[in-house]
């Protein structure tokens, strides 16, 4: 029933009546759409569902916009970021045209369901808000990175699950708690595939996060484990365009540290714990596809 989301963002783009936007939106790829899996694996295929799960992608498509140009990113999903393609000012155009498409169709589904969305969006705003912040910082803080990773990117996540349920008559709150831990740990792979794996497999920037200053877990990680003389160096790196030989010392180290290990490690264990709980709740079903939020290679 993707494909019926997949007509539903079309049908919602077209109604702008905008050639420009028709004309920018086909530049715009995919994506996995695990947010919509998420929400008609939960919740079936009625046409409110898949308005909420088109009204999902439009928005988290509208945060990759936004976030492209925040990172100085130039790929995604494989192919030229529209901020790449056309600059900063059309790239953050076209996020607010879809955010703003995205909260009026919410309207039409229920004032449930649009608070939960919304009210999500207030967070992943915020979150992205407190990455930049941590970016000009070398945080530590495990906490602080957990904080600001539930906000960016697993509030959205946690709000399908339970918009998905409300909408199939489900306990929002099991479904919610699920969904916060897969945003979690999908956060979680996502800063770890950004280390292990390259840009091609990825489709967007590898090793970048480290370069725009974030010390994602696998860096608070490394850092513990090193000693003085590698913490300075670490420390050193921090933010700045990295020569080979330094990417490479930092990938020796952590597999010197097991860090990936670790992290990933880290990761699952939200992952089981999810499973664990919809499993209470008599949804085997569910737990594919948490498992594939972390299994996965882009
Ligand atoms: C990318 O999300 C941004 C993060 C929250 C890590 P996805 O990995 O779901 O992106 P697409 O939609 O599949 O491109
Ligand atoms: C997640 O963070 C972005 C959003 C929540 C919009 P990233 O900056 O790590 O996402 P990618 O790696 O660019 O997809
Ligand atoms: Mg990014
Ligand atoms: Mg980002
Ligand atoms: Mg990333």
């Amino acid at each position: 029933m993707l494909s019926a989301v997949e007509r539903k963002i079309e049908q919602f783009v077209s109604d702008l009546n905008d050639k420009e936007v028709s004309a920018l939106y086909t530049k715009l790829p995919h994506g996995k759409r695990l947010r919509a899996k998420l929400i008609l694996k939960i919740a079936g295929s009625s046409l409110s569902v898949v308005k909420t799960a088109a009204i999902v992608e439009m928005i988290h498509a509208a945060s990759l916009l936004h976030d492209d140009v925040i990172d100085d990113a130039y790929t995604r999903r494989n192919k030229p970021s529209i901020n790449a393609l056309y600059g900063n000012k059309t790239a953050i155009m076209l996020g607010d045209i879809l955010y703003s498409k995205g909260f009026f169709e919410l309207n039409n589904i229920s004032p449930e369901i649009s608070k939960i969305v919304s009210n999500a969006v207030i967070q992943l705003s915020l979150g992205e808000l407190k990455d930049v912040s941590l970016s000009k910082t070398f945080n530590l803080d495990k906490n602080i990175y957990l904080e600001m990773i539930y906000q960016k990117t697993a509030s959205l996540i946690e709000a399908s699950a339970g918009a998905a349920a409300v909408l199939a008559g489900k306990p929002k709150d099991a479904y919610m708690t699920y969904g916060r831990n897969l945003g979690l740990a999908f956060q979680m792979i996502d800063d770890l595939l950004d280390i292990t794996s390259d840009s091609a497999t990825l489709g967007k920037p590898a090793l970048h996060d480290f370069v725009e200053g974030k010390t994602t877990l696998p860096y608070i990680y490394l850092y513990e484990e090193l000693d003085d003389a590698g913490k300075t160096k670490l420390r050193s790196l921090h933010a700045k365009v990295l020569h080979e030989n330094e990417q490479a010392w930092i990938l020796e180290e952590m597999r010197e540290h097991q860090i990936i290990e670790k992290s990933y490690f880290e990761a699952k264990e939200l992952i089981d714990e999810a499973i664990d709980l919809m499993n209470t709740h008599g949804e085997e079903a569910l737990s594919g596809i948490a498992k594939e939020m972390i299994e996965r290679d882009f």
